[in-house]
């Protein structure tokens, strides 16, 4: 079996293990959240071997170049030589500027981020509580003079970070914040390009970063928006999107209510099921799904069985975490 040598410490690496399964389980603090590749908080690197293919697959180029990988995809075959560099992807303390509540269950973290801190709305960034549990949130906004970010929070029932978010993070608190990553944003590469965006719960956060920052560009083509949710406690923003929209020539709003009988101007169904019904053509459209991972990867299928290429879907799959 091969085994893992981290600051003078050997460990062995049990078939089907990760790298970061193995960590964990010798109480290596080493930061993680999704496990799936995504959120990139479990980056390491081997001083002095090529990692294998499936742990770099989400890097860039020069982070490959320099042995870097990701912990919760490595699975090595021979023994490994890995540090931990904290300075590649820091943890930066910045604070929270307010909270309030967008519905009974999700809330809107305003946090201030650093003078040199780029980003694209739609993106994520990892939070980080005190005692080393991560998870990742969207940005939902555009660039501001403020430097501020703006997060959309849902509390799930029994959610060790949410709950936690819901409950005890007050104006003027501080966390950690490590970011951004993730390629769902907006590119403008044709503005006359028609936009279709699904999504469910607070997968609207970077679907608004995406129509926000469309539009400031100066995006012409039509942009349809799709958000669902079995009931009206599950959507927010109705006003203020259905205002939008009805300001907006070329946007086009939709709230979606899988579970209960809708009327005006909600429209009974699941969002990507209306979506793909009204765009059954879909060979010229870029297409962003983000939100509930089942969704997600349906209508990222369906999608791409109407016509459009898999490079012009772009998605983020609200994955959840396994416990720490
Ligand atoms: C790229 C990315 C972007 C994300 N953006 C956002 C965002 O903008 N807003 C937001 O609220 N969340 C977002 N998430 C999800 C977020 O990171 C956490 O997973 C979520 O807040 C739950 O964490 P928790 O610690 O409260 O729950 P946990 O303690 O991890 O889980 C509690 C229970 O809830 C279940 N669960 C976990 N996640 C989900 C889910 N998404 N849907 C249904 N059940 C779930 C778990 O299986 C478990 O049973 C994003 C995730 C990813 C990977
Ligand atoms: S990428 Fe490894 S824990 Fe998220």
């Amino acid at each position: 079996m091969p085994k893992l040598t981290l600051n003078s410490k050997t460990y062995t690496q049990h078939e089907g293990d990760s790298v970061l399964t193995t960590l964990l389980a010798n109480h290596v603090d080493i930061p993680y959240a999704c496990q799936q590749g995504l959120c990139q908080s479990c980056l390491i690197r081997s001083p002095n071997q090529t990692p294998p293919p499936e742990s770099q697959k989400w890097l860039q180029e020069t982070q490959r170049a320099r042995n870097f990988l990701l912990a919760c995809q490595c699975h090595p075959t021979e023994d490994m030589e890995l540090e931990l560099d904290p300075n590649e992807q820091p943890f930066l303390t910045v604070s929270i500027v307010s909270t309030k509540p967008l519905s009974d269950d999700i809330i809107e973290l305003i946090i201030k981020h650093p003078d040199n801190f780029d980003f694209h709305p739609g993106q994520f960034i990892n939070l980080r509580r005190h005692d080393g549990l991560v998870r990742s949130y969207s940005i939902a906004n555009c660039k501001k003079t403020d430097n501020t970010l703006e997060l959309h929070i849902r509390k799930l029932s029994d959610g060790k970070f949410s709950e936690w978010a819901h409950q005890s993070l007050n104006t003027g608190d501080t966390i950690e914040m490590q970011g951004p990553f993730g390629d769902c944003f907006y590119i403008q590469s044709d503005p006359e390009q028609p936009l279709l965006l699904i999504g469910t719960g607070t997968g609207l956060a970077p679907l608004a970063g995406i129509l926000y920052d469309a539009l400031a560009q100066g995006h012409t083509g039509p942009i349809h928006l799709y958000h669902g949710s079995r009931d009206q406690a599950g959507l927010y923003w109705v006003e203020e999107l259905s205002k939008l929209a009805n300001t907006t020539h070329n946007f086009n709003y939709l709230p979606c209510l899988s579970g209960e009988e809708a009327s005006s101007p909600f429209q009974s169904g699941r969002a990507h099921d209306e979506a793909l019904s009204d765009f059954p053509d879909l060979k010229n459209h870029q297409i962003y799904l983000c939100g509930h991972p089942n969704m997600v990867k349906e209508a990222q299928r369906k999608a791409y069985l109407a016509g459009a290429p898999l490079h012009r879907i772009l998605a983020d799959a609200f994955t959840a975490s396994d416990s720490k």
